[in-house]
């Protein structure tokens, strides 16, 4: 044999080497994929009023339901407000625009989410509570395994500048929560409550399945993953209040603004879900490693008993006053993603 024909042959022999551990990444990538979509759908068998795409499922509150949530979340509002009165929805988006532009809402952190402090203990846990009541109605209880506590009282303001696309991690680029440290197999809520949905809203859809397991991973910024494409677009999924959005953690959003005025309010938290195991084996503990430096999601998630027990047995108590956030609010010049920033106490010991 020629020195010639012995090189085409090793070199087709490494080609076929790279050809196959590459299907058998892909093989393993599918695989990945496939068991997430099973996990999700028997979630959505559980508790979706309506399942048209692979990784968003959507839950339409009974009225009476959502207008406990409502009522809750408007009273927390209004006490931010320094309100003694439930406000109502205009008159609080109106006041809302007000205080953040004279600069009195220290307690909005440029992330979006309205934090609550001492102030606000009785009124944020009643929040808390109505929101776990409506979730434990869902009828998957016994599937739950971790819940975000607090859950997070988003406010998104249609008036932003290009600054905010040099944050990391703003939303208003393409992603999927994993970047920033959602686990894997966590699913997010959000439910619209507020404001002006049709036009400040998310945008969602998915990147290609064999992309999946590859970029479940952290990264230091969204732009990261600028090179994964949503290759499908969930273009009717028109996000509405009162009915909760429920996204695999595999999907890809952004914040998306078509006018630059007025707001919308809304919660969001993330759950994960038992008998998954092998599932969450599945990605290299490497991946969820936080680079030096980087700031991530800290895991907020408190196991599902104790989250169902919020407002009930036990109360989060905010020792921050309005005040003192209003102190470091001029002083910081980052902002934290999220801080747990609350202590538990039982309310009957
Ligand atoms: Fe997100």
């Amino acid at each position: 044999m020629s020195n010639k024909a012995i090189s085409t042959r090793a070199v087709s022999n490494s080609s076929l080497t790279g050809v196959s551990s590459r299907s058998k990444e892909t093989k393993k990538a599918m695989r990945f994929s496939e068991l997430g979509d099973t996990l999700f759908e028997e979630l959505a068998d559980r508790m979706a009023t309506r399942h048209d795409y692979r990784l968003l499922f959507e839950h339409t509150l009974k009225p009476e339901l959502f207008a406990q949530i409502r009522l809750a979340a408007a009273s927390y509002i209004s006490c931010v407000l320094e309100s003694p009165v439930i406000l109502s929805e205009s008159e609080m988006l109106a006041r809302i625009i007000k205080a953040r532009e004279s600069g009195n809402l220290p307690n909005y952190v440029g992330t979006g989410l309205l934090m609550p402090k001492k102030e606000h203990v009785l009124a944020f846990n009643a929040l808390q509570k109505s929101m776990a009541e409506a979730f434990f109605q869902l009828g998957a209880n016994d599937l739950i395994d971790a819940v975000d506590l607090p859950i997070n009282l988003r406010m998104v303001f249609g008036k932003t500048s290009q600054e905010v696309m040099k944050i990391p991690f703003t939303s208003m680029k393409l992603h999927s929560d994993v970047w920033n440290g959602v686990h894997p197999d966590a699913t997010v809520v959000v439910l619209p409550l507020f404001g002006d949905i049709d036009n400040i809203t998310i945008e969602a859809g998915e990147m290609p399945q064999e992309m999946e397991l590859s970029h479940m991973r952290l990264m230091s910024d969204f732009n990261d993953g600028s090179h994964v494409p949503m290759i499908a677009k969930y273009e009717d999924a028109k996000m509405q209040h009162g009915t909760m959005y429920f996204n695999d953690a595999r999907g890809l959003h952004q914040t998306v603004r078509r006018v630059s005025e007025g707001l919308r309010i809304s919660i969001d938290f993330r759950f994960r879900r038992k008998f998954n195991e092998g599932y969450r084996a599945m990605i290299p503990p490497e991946a969820m490693k936080p680079p030096v430096g980087g700031k991530f999601l800290k895991d907020m998630s408190v196991p599902y008993e104790d989250w169902l027990k919020v407002g009930r047995e036990t109360l989060m108590i905010f020792d921050e006053t309005m005040a003192s956030a209003g102190q470091s609010y001029q002083k910081a010049k980052d902002v934290p993603l999220y801080n747990r920033n609350y202590r538990m106490i039982n309310m009957f010991e």
